[in-house]
Order: structure tokens, then C-alpha cells, then sequence
């Protein structure tokens, strides 16, 4: 595996491969690397002749007051897995090689950027979708491969790519768990050992309200009421940022739950940690 510091060395590099036909998955990741992110991987390898992963804590997507500097680092034992998982190179570019002194763009997808996460985490998105569109350029891929764990991101990329043209192929994997029904994350790391324990009531409670559905249940209040109701049976959350139903394109909470798929997406606080997960439900009739 070669390693790339430098954004316009990992540009030359994916030019020549593309000039040799050779076509490039790309995984961005802002590294702690765990099986969500090599279930990304693995898909990348199946499908591409080339695969690049990025790692990069993007100051840009981190509010003030936010966690960029404790974020969690070990680009040691990442190396290594990403060596296992077979990737061909790791572009790890430096802050200030991203984003110069004189750096004075953002992209920002209006709408559904505002929504969810975005409400409690102004100007993440615009961070995200900066960056993002940077890395594109950069590695120039065929395909690029994001996690459905990190679901508004998932629209945010989505719509940036087809309302700018770009020329890729976004690809969704789905979120990896582990035993427990926790979605896998880097920030599981801030977890105590008894908040780790109470951490499973987050998907546990999207799944009750997602049974609510498929018992047919169709207004959104009821819905909402069943996950507040088994987060806050949990002494360790202190607090629910968001918990409903949406509308998996827009984002919005409707009144009554039309059409044949759902958005069920919570973020809460247990100790110092932020976590969030979703389920979509498809095919409701
Ligand atoms: P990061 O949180 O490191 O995640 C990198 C990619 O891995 C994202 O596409 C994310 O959705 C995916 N991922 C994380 N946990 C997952 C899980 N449990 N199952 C499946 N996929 C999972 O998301 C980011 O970094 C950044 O915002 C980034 C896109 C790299 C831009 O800076």
C-alpha cells in the first residue's frame, strides 16, 4: 500500500491510473478505522480496479467547542488494516495542505443540510460536503462508497453529486452492528463501560418504533411517543436530540407516514457522547 500526503501527488497518481483505464473506488473516512468502515472497503474492492481510501479529521465539518481535537487517532493500527483490506492507497493529506490559508469556498446543499443533525450541528454539512467534493477532485473515482449509519450525509452527498454533475457513482453500504445492535462508530470509543451498556436502547428503540409501523400504525406522534418512551426508560441517556419518523428524501417529520418507505433516525446524548442511528423501512403498504 503507497501512502499520499500531498493532494496534487494523489491528483498526478489518479490521472496516470485513469489514463491506463484503471477505475477508482474511493472510501473516505476520518480514520479509527472499524468493520463499518472495511465493510465500505470490501465493497470498494469488488467493484473498482483501484482502491483509495482517504483519512482525514476535516476541521471544516467540527464545530467550535466540538470534539476535533479529542477525536479519536491511531493511524498505526489503521495502516495495518487498511494494508489487510487490501486497499492500493492511503491519501492522508495534512490540514493545511486541504485547506491553505487563503481557503474561502463552501459548499452548501441547501434544505435537507438544515434538517436532523443539521439543526443541532450548525455548518457540519457544509464542512462535509466541502470536503467531500475536495476528495473527489483529488482522487478523481469512479465510485465513491459512504455508510447508510451516517444517513442525512448520504442525501447531502447524493444531492451535491447530481446537483453539480459530478460524474461518480455514489454507493451505499448498509450500517455494520455489533452483537448488540449498536451501530459500529468511532465515537463508541468515549463510551464508559456502563454507558456502553445503555447503548443499545438507541437502535432497541427505533426498532419498537419501526414495529409500531408494521403493526400499522401510520401517524407519526404515536411513533415519535414509543421511542422518547423507551430512550428515556434509560437512566444513562440525557438527552434526545431528535426521535421520529421522517421522510427519507426530505427529511421532514409528517404528520401521518405516507408512502412505502420511512426514515426511523434518533440523536441522543448518553454522558458526553453524541450517538445516532437509523432504519429505513421500505415496502409498507
Ligand atoms: P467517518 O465517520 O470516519 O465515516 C466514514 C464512512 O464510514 C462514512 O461513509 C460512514 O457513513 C461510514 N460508516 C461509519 N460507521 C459505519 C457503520 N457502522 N456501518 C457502515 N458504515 C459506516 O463520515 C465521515 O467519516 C466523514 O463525514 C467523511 C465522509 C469522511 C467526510 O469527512
Amino acid at each position: 500500500m503507497e501512502t499520499i500526503r500531498l493532494p496534487r501527488v494523489m491528483m498526478d497518481t489518479a490521472w496516470k491510473e485513469r489514463l491506463h483505464g484503471k477505475g477508482i473506488g474511493l472510501v473516505p473516512t476520518m480514520g479509527a478505522l472499524h468493520e463499518g468502515h472495511l465493510s465500505l472497503i470490501r465493497a470498494a474492492r469488488a467493484e473498482n480496479d483501484m482502491v483509495v481510501a482517504s483519512i482525514f479529521v476535516n476541521p471544516m465539518q467540527f464545530a467550535p467547542g466540538e470534539d476535533l481535537e479529542k477525536y479519536p487517532r491511531d493511524m498505526a493500527a489503521d495502516m495495518e488494516k487498511l494494508k489487510a483490506a487490501d486497499v492500493d492507497i492511503l491519501f492522508a493529506p495534512e490540514a493545511a495542505s486541504m485547506y491553505p490559508k487563503d481557503f474561502s469556498t463552501s459548499v452548501s446543499v441547501r434544505g435537507i443540510s438544515g434538517r436532523l443533525c443539521g439543526a443541532f450541528r450548525p455548518g457540519h454539512f457544509d464542512g462535509v460536503a466541502t470536503v467531500v467534493l475536495k476528495l473527489f477532485n483529488i482522487v478523481q473515482p469512479a465510485r465513491a462508497y459512504f455508510g447508510l449509519k451516517d444517513y442525512q450525509q448520504t442525501l447531502v452527498i447524493r444531492k451535491m453529486a447530481k446537483d453539480l454533475d459530478l460524474s461518480l457513482e455514489i454507493v451505499l453500504c448498509p450500517t455494520q452492528r455489533e452483537a448488540d445492535g449498536l451501530a459500529m462508530s468511532s465515537r463508541n470509543a468515549y463510551l464508559s463501560g456502563s454507558e456502553r451498556a445503555a447503548a443499545p436502547v438507541l437502535y432497541r428503540a427505533l426498532r419498537e418504533g419501526a414495529a409500531a409501523i408494521r403493526d400499522g400504525e401510520r401517524k407519526t406522534a404515536p411513533v415519535r411517543e414509543k421511542i422518547h418512551s423507551v430512550l428515556r426508560s434509560e437512566p444513562l441517556v440525557n438527552g434526545i436530540q431528535y426521535a421520529s419518523a421522517y421522510d427519507p428524501e426530505s427529511l421532514e417529520e409528517p404528520e401521518k407516514i405516507k408512502g412505502n418507505s420511512v426514515l426511523l433516525a434518533a440523536a441522543i446524548r448518553i454522558g458526553a457522547c453524541r450517538l445516532i442511528d437509523n432504519l429505513i423501512l421500505n415496502d409498507l403498504k
